[in-house]
């Protein structure tokens, strides 16, 4: 079996970072192509870095990183997300960046990775959708060359930013609407089932001494917890029989102000799907076996 080839679209952010060091632990089920970074969790200059600094410390300089969309297509830059700190990766002691940012724009790298690709791309969005949309907008005829959009945000229930929305979506709401209205088979990860993704920290504990990536988890999780939403993105494209997914369509509010960003959604039928329970626990245990990878060889 062939790993799927996938493309992040991120906002580093520790939750991403947790994504994208998991997906990179499984190169026989994820190629991981290219991370594109977008403004989300941290302003875009800092989530590339990020990006950057994430496949160095997992030991894979040679994955490319774009920058992306540096504001949301029609909405003021919204306050970033405190939890995740002023440069997106606190705590984490990652090293900074070694290699250059490459100068060539993520919108215009996706469309030279779609169009290139032998077989269709997976994506994984898991920041704002800002990079999602523009692509599409200006190439809607690479929708058939995405095999798959795997897309944290939404919720069916409360949101976390207010009682409505999600933070991936109200970032950037009309980004979200238009990648929905756009005909990409799509799965949405949301809050409902992501939100309680919080293992102890005895878990974290546990993988401290995985190398780089396992002690960076561990040193942002002890200095501030959070979810592990993204992650579940990354798990549903590993171990999909851990996940239950229905059909259901999408509609994001975009125009009343106090609903702004909540995702409405239609389960039973519809050119999307949304995850409607998963296996928590089988799910943090095949993580920690899958992290293991990093761990320093045994000396014998
Ligand atoms: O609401 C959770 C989402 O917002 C995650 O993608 C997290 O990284 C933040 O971007
Ligand atoms: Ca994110």
């Amino acid at each position: 079996m062939q790993p799927v080839q996938v493309i992040f679209d991120c906002d580093p952010g520790k939750d991403d970072a947790f994504a994208i060091f998991l997906a990179l632990a499984c190169p026989q089920a994820l190629s991981v192509v290219a991370l594109t970074a977008v403004e989300g969790n941290v302003p875009v200059a800092y989530t590339t870095s990020n990006a950057r600094r994430i496949v160095e410390a997992a030991g894979r300089p040679e994955i490319p990183v774009y920058r992306g969309c540096a504001r949301p297509m029609l909405r003021p830059l919204l306050r970033k997300e405190q939890v995740q700190g002023a440069g997106g990766l606190d705590a984490s002691g990652l090293p900074p960046q070694a290699d250059p940012e490459r100068p060539k724009h993520a919108i215009s790298a996706l469309i030279g990775l779609l169009e290139g690709a032998a077989e269709p791309l997976t994506i994984a969005a898991i920041g704002p959708l800002t990079n999602i949309a523009m692509l599409l907008i200006a190439r809607p005829d690479l929708a058939g060359r995405i095999a798959h959009l795997y897309v944290m945000g939404g919720s069916e229930g409360p949101g976390n930013m207010g009682p409505y929305a999600e933070y991936n979506i109200l970032i950037d709401p009309h980004a979200a609407a238009s990648v929905f209205a756009m005909d990409v088979p799509a799965t949405l990860v949301t809050l409902d089932h992501t939100r309680d993704l919080r293992p102890p920290m005895a878990w974290f504990e546990s993988m401290a001494g995985f190398g780089a990536p396992g002690r960076a988890l561990a040193a942002m999780w002890r200095a501030q917890p959070i979810a592990l939403y993204d992650v579940a993105v990354t798990g549903l494209m590993l171990w999909p029989e851990l996940f239950e997914t229905q059909p259901c369509s999408v509609a994001v509010e975009t125009c009343d102000t106090e609903r702004m960003g909540q995702t409405r959604i239609a389960r039973g039928e519809g050119p999307c799907r949304i995850v409607t329970g998963l296996d928590a626990e089988t799910f943090y245990r095949r993580i920690v076996e899958a992290m293991a990878c990093y761990a320093a060889p045994s000396s014998n």
